[in-house]
């Protein structure tokens, strides 16, 4: 049997905690055949749900799951973690403004990346799920200079799949037939989702996206909207921002990455720049990558019109600037 895996939920008495646990203890992060240790990590005022959850996944009788530390202390959270799954954070509340919410998430994700860089495994891989996803990981890579940059990344995963999902539902196929979208830049609303290079497999072999939409304006405009503005409409209805979908998403960036993306597919994952396709190099930013191995790497050589081309500075002008914020924080 194989060793488990010690997988960190931070922000675990969360609402995408609550979804995410019980789907890493099922087998669908690591697989039917991957063993894990969950390592749970909320603050004090939230120690008590996170005792419950506790519980909850020990009556859940897993059978991969070997063991559940819930704590309140990050470094017992941190101890030779595997992979981190980073979820908690200051959330942005109504009436609120990204830059007011900043110093905290600084100060959080500068003292969380002590504590992984000192206490983590050797190669351990790390995915910053909480908002702003993208900066939050800049400042982890920051404060973790010993974890090489190619294992910090962020979550975009979630806008991506639901890019997958319009297509699907806009031609009508079933959205494991659709591959190949993109979600270039920020997890905020100047992400760019792309569908100029995604297919459609029909019985009549691959299909281009772009010519069975057959309405570049369709892509440029309705599509790019309800994908940017998908995050909004499910907190409108639930009251709540989206919890299972997120986690689901988790799952699938972390197995993806671990185990390899299948042959002709490439996924959306936040990363660090090499200064591919003009990117400024250090930023986190959201490319179409494979994963072989256990290593992502971004896919090369797409052709970039002129639309696409705004869209993708856009994004990275704000991720410099979210950087700059985030970077001033430090010296107050
Ligand atoms: P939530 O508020 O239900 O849960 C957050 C948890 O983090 C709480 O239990 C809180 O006590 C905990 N927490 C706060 N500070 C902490 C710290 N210093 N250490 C450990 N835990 C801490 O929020 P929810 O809905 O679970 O969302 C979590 C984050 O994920 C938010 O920042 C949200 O904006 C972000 N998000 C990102 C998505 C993405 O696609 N990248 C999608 C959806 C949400």
């Amino acid at each position: 049997a194989k060793d488990p895996v010690r997988v960190l939920v931070t922000g675990a008495a969360g609402q995408i905690g609550y979804a995410l646990v019980p789907m890493i203890a099922r087998g669908i992060m690591l697989g039917p055949d991957q063993p894990v240790i969950l390592h749970m990590l909320d603050i004090d005022p939230a120690a008590e749900a996170l005792k419950g959850v506790k519980m909850e996944l020990t009556d859940a009788a897993f059978p991969l799951l070997k063991g559940v530390v819930a704590t309140t202390d990050v470094v017992e959270a941190c101890k030779g973690v595997n992979i981190a799954v980073m979820v908690g954070g200051f959330p942005c509340k109504e009436g609120m403004q990204r830059k007011d919410v900043m110093p905290r998430n600084v100060s959080i994700y500068k003292a969380h990346a002590s504590a992984l860089e000192q206490h983590a495994a050797p190669n351990c891989k790390v995915l910053v799920v909480a908002n702003p996803a993208n900066t939050n990981a800049i400042i982890l890579k920051e404060f973790a200079p010993s974890i090489s940059e190619k294992n910090i990344t962020c979550l975009t995963r979630l806008d991506h799949n639901r890019a997958l999902s319009q297509i699907s539902e806009r031609l009508n196929v079933h959205i494991s037939a659709v591959k190949n979208v993109i979600v270039w830049g920020n997890h905020s609303s100047t992400q760019y989702p792309d569908a100029k290079h995604a297919t459609v497999t029909t019985n009549s072999g691959e299909k281009s996206v772009r010519e069975l939409v057959a309405d570049d304006h369709w892509l440029h405009t309705e599509f790019v909207a309800i994908v940017q503005q998908r995050g909004d409409d499910i907190i409108k209805a639930r009251k709540l921002s989206s919890a299972l979908s997120a986690a689901s998403a988790a799952c699938d960036h972390i197995r993806n990455w671990v185990l390899g993306t299948p042959k002709g597919t490439w996924v959306s994952m936040g990363v660090h720049s090499d200064g591919s396709y003009g990117v400024q190099p250090g930023l986190i930013y959201s490319f179409p990558v494979t994963c072989q191995k256990g290593e992502w790497s971004i896919v090369q050589g797409l052709k970039i019109d002129e639309y696409s081309r705004a869209k993708m500075d856009a994004t990275a002008e704000e991720l410099i600037e979210e950087k700059s914020l985030a970077y001033s924080c430090l010296n107050e």
